[in-house]
């Protein structure tokens, strides 16, 4: 498996700056609180705070500047998975191999706790202490946050997920539908980064956004692919949950080797994007390599 460099070192940044945001969070109802930091901090493998931090050193963006980013993009990510395992949607009962928020506390609980996290991540973002030249740009990536995680993002794309729940959907269709509801918020990490340089030009903008909205969904691909070939213990997760569900899927489609070779013609367009920068792009390269190959 490939090792990811700095993985450590980012993940324990942003659980460290994470966690000071939960601290700081007057205690008026201790049960939410718990239960927010529950879905927030137990566990998790922050790869869209990653892909922030990795972009950024690409970029020579600050990293001072994306800890507001990739707090805002994992807030709304552990939101999106307090509401995607309770019973009215996934209805599963783990995740990071620990009881899911609404089987730990109670479902009002987890669906107030996601609703929280939610607009923690605007708050987060809206008061960060943004360097001069980032502030502003404060609109706009408070805009581009709100597009990849509502309707135009992330819930449309848990709504049409719902929606292809037992029934068969086109190719074109299941792409749109992993786009939206796991691509946009992996995108917006790119892409949210990309904006804090003044100096990046549009048209390398533009390769850096096709690279994430194809990884974006290699991610989800490759999420459907281990639901069936990687264990519960493996996962942290429940194995099998889309089969059960009988969920649209890449594998329900193509097949397991269908769908891994959808996810490595992914990871090939992928790095033809990155070929395009005159950028040192190995990191993100290494990223791309550990999507399409991750067992968990
Ligand atoms: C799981 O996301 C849900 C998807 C969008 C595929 P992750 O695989 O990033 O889950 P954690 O945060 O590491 O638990
Ligand atoms: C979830 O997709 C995408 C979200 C927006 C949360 P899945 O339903 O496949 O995620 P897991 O497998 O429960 O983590
Ligand atoms: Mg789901
Ligand atoms: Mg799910
Ligand atoms: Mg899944």
């Amino acid at each position: 498996m490939i090792k990811l460099p700095k993985l450590d070192l980012y993940q324990d940044r942003i659980n460290n700056f994470l966690q000071e945001k939960i601290n700081q969070l007057p205690v008026n109802d201790p049960k939410l609180l718990e239960a927010m930091e529950y879905g927030l901090l137990i566990g998790g493998k922050r790869m869209r705070p990653y892909l922030a931090y990795i972009t950024a050193e690409t970029l020579n963006v600050s990293l001072d500047d994306v800890d507001g980013i990739a707090a805002a993009l994992e807030c709304i990510h552990a939101y999106s998975l307090l509401h995607d395992e309770l019973p009215a949607m996934d209805n599963d009962d783990l995740r990071r191999g620990k009881p899911t928020c609404h089987i730990m506390f109670d479902e009002a609980t987890a669906i107030l706790a996601g609703d929280s996290l939610q607009t923690l991540a605007f708050d987060i973002i809206a008061n960060h202490n943004f360097s001069d030249k980032v502030k502003t740009k404060q609109i706009c990536l408070i805009q581009q946050l709100a597009k990849a995680s509502g309707y135009q993002g992330m819930c449309g794309g848990q709504a049409l997920d719902l929606s292809a729940t037992n029934k068969l959907i086109s190719l074109q269709d299941l792409e749109t539908l992993h786009s939206l509801k796991t691509g946009a918020l992996l995108q917006a990490s790119v892409l949210m980064t990309a904006e804090c340089s003044l100096e990046v030009s549009s048209s390398h903008k533009q390769a850096l956004a096709l690279f994430a909205q194809l990884i974006g969904l290699a991610y989800q691909v490759r999420d459907d692919i281990i639901d069936i070939t990687s264990t519960e213990d493996q996962l942290g997760k429940p194995a099998g949950s889309d089969l059960a569900a009988n969920k649209s899927t890449y594998p329900s489609l193509l097949g397991l080797d269908g769908a891994q070779k959808k996810a490595d013609d992914l990871f090939s367009q992928s790095l033809q994007a990155l070929a395009t920068l005159p950028y040192n792009t190995q990191n993100l390269e290494k990223f791309a390599t550990f999507i399409v190959n991750r067992t968990h």
